[in-house]
């Protein structure tokens, strides 16, 4: 039997080409993130997640495929035993243009030399206070101190860009909009606001009284800096807006007040091999079933993912009473 020929590109049925994936390597984290994590989570047991070799060979796949693009997420993919070694293969991937990697930060200091090595080109660091004691309050653990020697040691490196990641909520930091993008500013590195998703449900608060649109954000830091919206993109689905008189650029990332998927070129891969075609819904294959598959080759799990493409749903739905909302955590989604 002759198998159709594998194509170059991945192109969905809303003629999107998918060439981004985010590779989650673990659910794990050392922070609690209120709007990301329960406090006392369970976490998956290791016969369930992919191997490091199974995370690679997942990697190649999509490579082969035409993806361009690997970020790697988690959880935060830096408490991954050996997550280097990964790092450093999925580098040398030919047709690689990025790899890609969103942290929190707390490990950079030691880990910041050995990525910029690998061939990470761009960091995304997540941070939502400057202030101590309110970092701790939003992270449940985190300690401040270590993110910012982290993103110290990212700035020493001359990573490609660095972006700083900030979800901004009524009634825990809605007041350090301006705090947060000074500091970028003071750097020269980029930060970008992040509407909070109602993914799951946060146990510390009902996400509709904490939510803050990205246009309440801008006029906030317009208030003291002149913004010119950019036509600069990355990979992902913030808008920028170039801060006048410096280097640094602000991101929007809208998914509550401002739907972007119909720019959508990316898919995702959570740490038990699910391959969620969007953040918002819950199509999905199962990669992790092909992998262990003696009789399964790499080509089948390329054929699989290409046939995925046809479930890629057009768009999500936040707080759309007539579609069902997300039960995922995002730790569990894969950031
Ligand atoms: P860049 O390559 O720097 O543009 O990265 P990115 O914004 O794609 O990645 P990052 O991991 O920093 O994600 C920032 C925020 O955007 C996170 O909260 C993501 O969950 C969110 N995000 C990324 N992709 C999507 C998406 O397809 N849909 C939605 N709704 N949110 C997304
Ligand atoms: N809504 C918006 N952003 C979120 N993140 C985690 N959970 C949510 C949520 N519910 C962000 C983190 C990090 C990025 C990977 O996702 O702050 O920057
Ligand atoms: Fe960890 Fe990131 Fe979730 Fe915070 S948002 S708990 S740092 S995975």
């Amino acid at each position: 039997m002759t198998e159709t020929a594998l194509p170059e590109v991945l192109i969905d049925k809303f003629d999107r080409r998918i060439d981004y994936i985010r590779l989650s390597v673990t659910d794990r984290c050392d922070f609690r993130c209120v709007y990301c994590m329960t406090e006392d989570m369970t976490f998956l047991p290791r016969a369930q997640i992919l191997s490091l070799e199974e995370l690679y060979r997942v990697g190649k796949a999509f490579t082969e495929l035409g993806v361009r693009k690997i970020r790697l997420t988690g959880g935060e993919p830096m408490v991954r035993t050996d997550v280097m070694s990964l790092i450093e293969k999925l580098g040398k991937l030919p047709g690689l243009e990025e790899l890609l990697l969103t942290t929190n930060g707390a490990q950079l200091d030691k880990y910041a030399a050995p990525l910029r090595n690998a061939g990470v080109n761009r960091i995304n660091i997540s941070i939502d206070s400057l202030d101590a004691e309110r970092f701790k309050r939003i992270s449940r653990v985190g300690k401040l101190e270590k993110v910012l020697q982290g993103i110290d040691a990212a700035i020493a490196q001359g990573f490609e860009r660095i972006r700083l990641n900030s979800v901004i909520m009524r009634g825990y930091n809605e007041d350090e909009v301006l705090g947060l993008t000074d500091y970028a500013l003071e750097r020269g590195i980029d930060i970008a606001f992040i509407e909070e998703m109602p993914l799951g449900e946060a146990s510390d608060h009902d996400r509709v009284d904490t939510t803050c649109s990205n246009a309440w954000v801008r006029e906030e830091i317009e208030k003291k800096y002149q913004l010119v919206n950019s036509t600069s993109k990355t990979a992902g689905p913030s808008r920028y807006a170039q801060v006048v008189d410096s280097k640094s650029r602000i991101g929007f990332i809208s998914p509550v007040t401002h739907n972007f998927c119909a720019d959508c070129n990316r898919v995702r891969i959570t740490v038990e091999g699910r391959l969620l075609l969007c953040l918002g819904n819950e199509h999905s294959i199962d990669l992790r079933a092909i992998l262990r598959d003696a009789n399964q080759t790499d080509d089948d799990l390329k054929r699989a993912i290409v046939a995925s493409m046809d479930i890629k749903p057009e768009r999500h739905y936040f707080y759309d009473k007539d579609h069902a909302q997300p039960v995922r955590l995002m730790n569990m989604t894969g950031g």
